[in-house]
């Protein structure tokens, strides 16, 4: 995808630009998909997972890793299958059939990445992985294959987000 510039006007918009960008990019990767996104504290970051989390059929509700670090969050099979009862005439292919997991992470309160460096490389080398990260910048050259998204907030409800 070029450089996008990207306005929304709400939380609620926020996160459909999730739900949308994680099907995107989803189809472009060949790999894990690796989202960094970047941003001051209540920028938008989570609220941006939170869509991505919708995009990937994850009911479950999102919480800010913060003091955790890691969490993850199976996608579960696609809510409204097109039909119950005839089978489909093509083999279906869609994001959720694949076992996708969704990985979030927020670095904020770590200085030492440790024992976590390896399970991040192990993660990014499975295609099933949607990895986003908050406040990566202790990743390094971890991140240096992640697309990266900024953030910026405009007013109290307006965010641009930049898309490299
Ligand atoms: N357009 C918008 N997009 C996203 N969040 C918005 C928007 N307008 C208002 N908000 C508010 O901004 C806050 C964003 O918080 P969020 O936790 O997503 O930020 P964050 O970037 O993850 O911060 P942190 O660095 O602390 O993890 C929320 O309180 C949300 O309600
Ligand atoms: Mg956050």
């Amino acid at each position: 995808m070029e450089k996008r510039r990207l306005e929304v006007d709400s939380e609620q918009e926020m996160e459909r630009l999730g739900a949308e960008l994680v099907q995107v990019f989803l189809a472009e990767r060949n790999e894990a998909l690796v989202l960094q996104l970047v941003g001051d504290l209540g920028a938008g970051k989570t609220t941006l997972t939170r869509g991505i989390a919708r995009g990937l059929g994850i009911a479950e509700p999102i919480t800010s890793p913060t003091f955790q670090v890691h969490k993850e969050y199976p996608a579960s099979p696609p809510a409204t299958a097109p039909s119950a009862t005839e089978p489909p005439l093509m083999p279906q292919k869609s994001p959720t059939q694949e076992n996708l997991i969704l990985h979030h992470f927020d670095f904020y309160r770590l200085q030492d990445l440790g024992v976590m460096k390896n399970e991040l490389e192990e993660l990014m080398a499975d295609k099933n992985n949607v990895i986003v990260i908050e406040w990566g910048g202790i990743l390094g050259d971890l991140t240096k294959n992640a697309k990266t998204i900024k953030i910026e907030k405009l007013t109290d409800e307006k965010r641009v987000l930049l898309l490299e």
